[in-house]
């Protein structure tokens, strides 16, 4: 691997995180599971009010804000978003208004998912919280909000457009050289994919930093199809954006299988993986993201060279273990 210099250098950036963030092998997770040693890429701790990945979007994303002297911020996202959360603490960091614009997007009526977790959080961090039925309800807040005030800064779910994703293009550049101070050639980077931008930030990056892992993207919130299709989409504007080539189309692998029944809704094995990781390496993992992307890991292990390494980006979202509380009432996971 020889490193290139970050390509995200030189656009407006806002410091908002812990850089860089550690990474980390799980050597006791190996000896209860065997396989290759899992690094994990430690993005949860990010610094920003309970870190995650859209701390790093997040730089970008409120660099442009601030360029164009935007009044305010609005975004979107599920009850428990970790984007809307970070979203609300960047704002109180750097002193912008912050509207968040939730919709319930998860079949799950309990009192800890509408009120805990992150949803709490919003309002500590001072955000002011819109709740609305559906998507086309929260498009006309957005409307409205945007009549009141023409100059908010609007950022799209997830923080996922080219510009969010330069955050990661940043992150892949990071992991770049930490792979090479540890010597580590790892087969895969593992990954959680919603919206998109985290796995096509890393995909660019990777590949413009000369490492050859593929990215193994998780699909949690929609199917192989959508999930693909937002990867390529974002990775075309961002390298467009950059000026720069896209990876070549298997750079980015999309899996689907640990989705279960959809976006939030947990399966056995995610909520196993939970219990696995937190007894062998004291991490947590969340409900929604990572857990269901740790299980699709956790399952291809037996392919995967046993005397190799694979990367994890614990993509954070921790805060979301407060509102499946419920879950957890028959005692631990795993
Ligand atoms: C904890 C966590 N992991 C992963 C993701 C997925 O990132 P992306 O939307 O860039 O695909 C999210 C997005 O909300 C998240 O909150």
């Amino acid at each position: 691997m020889t490193p290139l210099s970050d390509l995200s250098a030189g656009f407006p950036r806002t410091p908002l995180g812990h850089w860089p963030t550690p990474l980390e092998p799980c050597h006791r997770l190996r000896e209860e599971l065997g396989g290759p040693l899992i690094w994990l890429k430690r993005d949860d701790c990010s610094g920003l009010a309970l870190g995650g990945n859209k701390t790093r979007k997040l730089e970008f994303l409120l660099g442009e804000a601030r360029e164009r002297e935007a009044t305010g911020v609005v975004t979107f996202g599920a009850l428990q978003s970790n984007h809307a959360r970070q979203t609300a603490a960047a704002c109180a960091r750097i002193g912008l208004p912050c509207d968040l614009v939730l919709t319930n997007a998860v079949d799950r009526a309990t009192t800890h998912y509408r009120t805990s977790g992150n949803r709490m959080l919003d309002d500590v961090l001072g955000a002011t919280v819109h709740e609305v039925a559906d998507d086309e309800a929260a498009i006309m807040c957005a409307a409205e909000l945007a009549d009141a005030d023409p100059d908010r800064y609007f950022i799209d779910p997830g923080g996922s457009n080219a510009v969010g994703a330069l955050g990661y293009v940043a992150a892949a550049a990071e992991l770049v050289g930490q792979l090479q101070a540890e010597g580590v050639e790892p087969a895969e980077v593992v990954v959680a994919s919603s919206t998109g931008g985290t796995a096509a930030g890393l995909a660019l990056g990777l590949h413009h930093g000369g490492c050859d892992a593929s990215v193994r993207a998780v699909a949690v919130y929609a199917d192989h199809d959508h999930t693909r299709g937002a990867i390529e989409r974002l990775t075309i504007a961002t390298s467009e954006l950059l000026g720069v080539d896209p990876p070549p189309a298997d750079g980015v692998v999309v899996v689907d299988r640990s989705l279960g029944e959809g976006y939030g809704i947990e399966t056995a094995a995610s909520h196993a993986v939970i219990g696995t990781l937190a007894r062998t390496e004291g991490v947590l993992l969340d409900p929604v993201y990572t857990a269901k992307a740790f299980a699709d890991l956790v399952d291809s292990l037996p392919g995967l060279d046993p005397a190799g390494d694979v990367v994890f980006v614990h993509t954070g979202g921790q805060p979301g273990l407060f509102a499946y509380v419920d879950s957890f009432a028959a005692g631990p996971a795993g």
